[in-house]
């Protein structure tokens, strides 16, 4: 099976809202989770990654809390996932698979509820504390068209917003030479 690349800001995929999804036992959907375990798990370190980042519109996270770099460790699927409550505040240096080269501090919900189905289409729901809790709302986000940065604000939007005109610049200068 091919690794599917993970979609760059600003590539406008990841502004778009996935939809749900109906037939989780679709081979079609089975098919997508797998490509989002092997892209995941292609990056060093990414423990979350939602199917908008492959360039699929669905509502679809996988997620890998206790991988090691280039193994899996506990790799599991949330579909059509929902936050369904929260506890407590935390902010935490957050980075994006699509966004490399940046991070920022945002401040997040320091626990939560998520539930959502597995890919049998069995109804599971799990809590996230610190990270776990922090990883859940980033790859919900990315399903409603939301990246981290839009948590960040004034100064520290400016300066992502230049770096990201120069690395296009730079991008548009190679693609020329
Ligand atoms: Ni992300």
């Amino acid at each position: 099976m091919e690794v599917p690349e993970i979609k760059i800001y600003p590539d406008p995929v990841l502004r778009e809202v996935a939809e749900e999804v109906k037939e989780i036992m679709d081979e079609e959907i089975q098919e997508i989770i797998d490509q989002m375990f092997l892209a995941m798990y292609k990056t060093p370190n990414g423990i979350g990654l939602a199917a908008n980042q492959i360039g699929v519109k669905k509502r679809i996270v996988v997620f890998d809390f206790k991988r090691e770099k280039d193994r899996k460790g506990d790799p599991f699927v949330i579909i059509n996932p929902e936050i369904v409550w929260t506890d407590g505040k935390i902010i935490h240096e957050e980075a994006c698979l699509s966004i490399p080269g940046f991070s920022a501090k945002v401040t997040r919900k320091k626990r939560v509820g998520i539930r959502g189905y597995d890919r049998n289409g069995k109804l599971i729901e799990r809590e996230g504390d610190d990270i776990e809790a922090i990883c859940f709302q980033h790859e919900v986000d990315h399903l409603n068209g939301i990246l981290f940065i839009d948590h960040v604000s004034g100064l520290k939007k400016a300066i992502f917003k230049r770096k990201m005109r120069k690395l296009m610049r730079e991008a548009r200068r190679k693609a020329h030479a």
